[in-house]
Order: structure tokens, then C-alpha cells, then sequence
């Protein structure tokens, strides 16, 4: 094929895009990737690849989508720039097809007017982005009701898509309500029996290993009611922050 059909294939087919990049995408993906849906909702297991798939889409909007604007969000700042990461690397991978004006840390500015752009995860510094023409929420069980509410409008003028990814973190929440209620969503549920890179003896060792609710919370795909737990996930997590000092002594 040469190279200005090879190019046209990629411009129009988003699983040949992947594979250009040396993914060989696993079956939801590859739905994933020929969806066209402007709501996606992606309830996955850890390491199945959501993220992963996520920048493929993002990289691939801003060149061969002139003038896009991409924002990449997630509770944390840290957790945005996995994301951003994985989109610029997918760019130099490919050897930068489109130029870069600007190729910074936390964003990219292409020759085509795209510009891929990642935000803290704070509602008070987000504000003023407009003409977005996707929103990706990652880890989104994790997002505050605030800051959802704060990005979407980003989305009104220009009719941008948006994508929330993540593992599920409880009953509650932007994500949860939207998963179990929303309208007009498109969904994926992709447990970790659906992963090919998970083996069986890791699951077993997993399952072995974690207490039930959080493996069924991590690796199946599920909602946890707090209620059966005697210490929610939220206690837990700021039981094991490093940010407070014990009450009594450690010994020293
Ligand atoms: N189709 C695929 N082929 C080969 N490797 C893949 C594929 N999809 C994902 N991976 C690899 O799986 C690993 C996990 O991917 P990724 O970080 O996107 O998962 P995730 O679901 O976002 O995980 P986490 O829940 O930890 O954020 C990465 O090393 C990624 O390169
Ligand atoms: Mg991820």
C-alpha cells in the first residue's frame, strides 16, 4: 500500500490506528475503537488496557481532526499525566506525524491547531477551556461531583464527546450514577476474565490475597455497597495516608 492510501486507512479506521502503534486490540477494545458514540462509559478492571485505549482515541482525534481541542482530567494531576503520557509516547512513537509548536509536559500543541492539554484535578483552576472536543475523565468513580460539574459545560458549545474510564469505587458518585442510570450512554463492563493478560493463577493469587469486596471491586467489575463493610474504602484509604501522624509512638 502506499503511503497516501496507507495514510487515508488510518485516517478513517481506528482499529488500523492501534495496530499502527503495535496494540493488538482485545474484542471491547476493538468495539471501543469503531464505536462512535459521543458517550462512553468504561467500567474496567485495573490494567485492562482503559487508559491505554483512551490515549489511542485522544492521539488519534488531534491529527486527523484539525482544530481539536482534547482535555485530559482525572482526580489527580499524577493521574492525568499517566494518561497525557501515554498519548505523547503513542506521538513519538509514530514519529510525530503531525509537527508539534509546543511539546510540554503537560501538553501538546500540534501544527493543525490540536492541542491535547492535561488538567489538575481541581475545580477551582479548570475553568475557561471552551471548544472542547473531548473530555476524558480517567479513574472517574474517583471524581468529585464538583469537578464533574465544573468540566462539563466545557463540552456545550462545541458538542464534544466525552469518556469517563475507571474501576468502579462504591455506590456514589458521577460515574456510579451515571453507570447505573444515566441516559444516553455507551457502555463497556470489562472484567478481568475479559483481559488476556491477566492470567488465572494471578487472580487466584489476587483473590487469595485481598479482602472479597475489594477484589470483586478491582477485578470484577462491581459496585460495592459500604454497608457490608465494616470500614468503607474511603476509611481505609485515609487509614493508610502517610499525611497524618500515628498517635502513639512507632517505637522511636
Ligand atoms: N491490546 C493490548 N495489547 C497489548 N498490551 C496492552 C493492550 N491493552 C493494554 N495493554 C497494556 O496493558 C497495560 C495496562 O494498560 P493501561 O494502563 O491502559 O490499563 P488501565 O486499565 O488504565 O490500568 P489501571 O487501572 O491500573 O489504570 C499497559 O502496559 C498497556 O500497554
Ligand atoms: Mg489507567
Amino acid at each position: 500500500m502506499d503511503s497516501l492510501a496507507q495514510d487515508l486507512k488510518l485516517a478513517l479506521d481506528r482499529v488500523s490506528f492501534a495496530k499502527r502503534l503495535g496494540l493488538e486490540p482485545d474484542p471491547w477494545q476493538e468495539d471501543l475503537l469503531r464505536s462512535t458514540s459521543e458517550r462512553v462509559l468504561l467500567n474496567c478492571c485495573r490494567q485492562s488496557g482503559k487508559s491505554t485505549m483512551t490515549g489511542v482515541i485522544a492521539l488519534r482525534r488531534a491529527l486527523y481532526h484539525p482544530g481539536s481541542l482534547i482535555l485530559c482530567l482525572a482526580p489527580a494531576l499524577r493521574q492525568s499525566q499517566e494518561l497525557f503520557g501515554k498519548v505523547l509516547g503513542f506521538y513519538r512513537d509514530l514519529g510525530r506525524p503531525v509537527s508539534p509548536q509546543g511539546e510540554r509536559k503537560l501538553s501538546l500543541d500540534l501544527e493543525n491547531g490540536s492541542r491535547i492539554v492535561t488538567l489538575p484535578g481541581s475545580e477551582k483552576t479548570i475553568r475557561g477551556f471552551s471548544g472542547t472536543s473531548l473530555l476524558v475523565l480517567d479513574e472517574a468513580a474517583r471524581v468529585e461531583d464538583e469537578l464533574y460539574f465544573a468540566v462539563r459545560p466545557m463540552l456545550a458549545v462545541s458538542g464534544g464527546a466525552l469518556m469517563m474510564l475507571t474501576t468502579p469505587y462504591g455506590k456514589r458518585g458521577v460515574f456510579y450514577e451515571a453507570w447505573s442510570g444515566g441516559q444516553g450512554w455507551e457502555r463497556y463492563e470489562v472484567p478481568a476474565s475479559r483481559c488476556p493478560r491477566i492470567s488465572e493463577e494471578f487472580l487466584e493469587e489476587e483473590r487469595a490475597s485481598l479482602p472479597p469486596f475489594i477484589f470483586r471491586q478491582e477485578y470484577q467489575c462491581s459496585f460495592e455497597e459500604t454497608e457490608d463493610q465494616v470500614f468503607t474504602t474511603d476509611l481505609i484509604d485515609r487509614a493508610v495516608t502517610d499525611e497524618v501522624q500515628p498517635l502513639f509512638g512507632t517505637g522511636g
